[in-house]
């Protein structure tokens, strides 16, 4: 019965030691490794002309999506000739996804082509597309292990694109409406997962076929996605982790506690960086609004704790995060949903940029500068980045969804859903 523990008592998760550096939420936009600045590569030049023959055929195919499922069950009992399949499904797949993204660059209205951020972005797509087009046929182990040399480095040069991104269509968005820009971003968001699902997964399980005892190394790991993942182990990490983020970024006030209720103990399979992502973000965000808008306990002076319930059905898992934060306001719940320019986006945008970093240099971000004591902290405008555009982005990427249900004036509940059998395909127009 699924549901049989709904019921349970409420867990309250307790901070221990803890380095939110070491959190693959941290490696995903790290633009602390940014270290090279790709030529600018002007779009009307002769040169292009015949760069864009090379990638029209691209263009023109279509992308063979996959599911978790697939990917679960290819994984298993990896052979040389698997990996070598893998390899060269990686090395035809990945050119035709970053065609399709190059186009929609160049489909963009001229002035924000030109917009520097987003001049980058395009630049180090087309990088990245010429070197792995060049790459002939993988026949050898040897030849796959400097396949995913390779394709390590671009993983690491592509770290900047989310907030350069983000950067260049914040800038951009008084020339474009702001529906194409939601549809630009959350295009190049679904895609840009979809590559990099891709490429680690096949690092990871070259990097696990060759360590010398590879049948051992698995653990419930299939390359990069986990087989038994656990709501509690989920929030307790994430929980961890917002709970250092709004401490610091408040110069050291309390966060409130998290209650964890529900089917807290349910299996299933799924890649923990996208669920550790969404559920990061919504805590983080609970958090920020009940330390500015919480009202305390006259008895104890705590804060409302965020209840996280989970709930899991026949075909999906749902957590359920509930604040008494004072909710969203109804001009910035209009907001809530879209990438493009508003004052508060702008001014999110700035703690963003940051916000990797965010826990190891506090003091370079806005949002902690501004705020060096709990009642400055609490003066603040609410803030809210690109960070709840892009977990939905994640959630609906297997087939989820995320919704958020504000009473202003009381507090807001986020629900996200994840499929908890890894049989639908990847999320993504094309
Ligand atoms: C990205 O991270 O945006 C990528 O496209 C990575 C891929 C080239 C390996």
């Amino acid at each position: 019965m699924p549901n049989s523990n709904l019921n349970n008592a409420p867990t309250a998760i307790t901070t221990s030691a803890f380095s939110p550096q070491s959190s693959p939420l941290f490696k995903m936009n790290n633009p602390a490794s940014i270290v090279k600045q790709p030529q600018a590569r002007r779009r009307y030049s002769p040169q292009h002309f015949y760069q864009n023959r090379i990638l029209d055929p691209y263009v023109h195919q279509a992308v063979s999506p996959i599911t978790l499922r697939q990917l679960v069950f290819f994984g298993r009992n990896m052979q040389e000739d698997k990996l070598l399949k893998s390899a060269n499904y990686v090395r035809t797949e990945l050119p035709i996804r970053l065609a399709h993204r190059i186009r929609d660059f160049q489909n963009l209205p001229f002035i924000v082509g030109t917009n520097p951020h987003i001049e980058l972005v395009y630049d180090l797509y087309w990088q990245a597309f010429e070197k792995i087009v060049k790459i002939p046929e993988i026949k050898t182990l040897e030849e796959n292990d400097a396949f995913c040399e390779m394709i390590k480095g671009l993983l690491n040069d592509h770290l900047v694109v989310i907030p350069q991104l983000a950067l260049g269509i914040m800038e951009c968005s008084k020339h474009i409406p702001a529906a194409q820009v939601d549809q630009f971003m959350s295009k190049m968001l679904r895609s840009r997962i979809s590559r990099r699902v891709l490429a680690e997964q096949h690092i990871t399980l070259t990097s696990n076929f060759n360590s010398p005892n590879h049948m051992m190394t698995d653990r419930g790991y299939i390359g990069i996605i986990y087989t038994h993942i656990k709501p509690r182990d989920i929030v307790e990490r994430t929980g961890l982790l917002a709970a250092d983020t709004c401490r610091q970024a408040s110069g050291g006030m309390a966060p409130p506690k998290v209650l964890l209720d529900g089917n807290i103990d349910a299996e299933f399979t799924y890649i923990p960086d996208h669920i550790e992502y969404i559920l990061y973000e919504l805590l983080k965000n609970s958090m920020r609004f009940v330390m500015q808008n919480g009202k305390r306990d006259p008895t104890t002076g705590e804060l409302p704790p965020i209840q996280v319930t989970v709930c899991e059905g026949t075909h999906e898992i749902v957590f359920r995060v509930s604040d008494k934060g004072g909710g969203i306001h109804p001009e910035m719940e209009s907001q809530l949903w879209s990438y493009a320019q508003s004052p508060a986006r702008e001014a999110a945008m700035l703690l963003d940029r940051h916000a990797p970093s965010r826990a190891q240099s506090a003091q370079k971000s806005s949002f902690s500068t501004t705020a060096s004591s709990p009642q400055q902290y609490k003066n603040q405008s609410l803030h809210l980045g690109i960070g709840l555009p892009m977990s939905r982005v994640y959630a609906e990427y297997w087939g989820g969804d995320l919704k958020v249900f504000t009473m202003h004036g009381y507090g807001t509940d986020a629900y996200a859903k994840f499929c908890k059998f890894g049989n639908i395909y990847e999320n993504f127009d094309d």
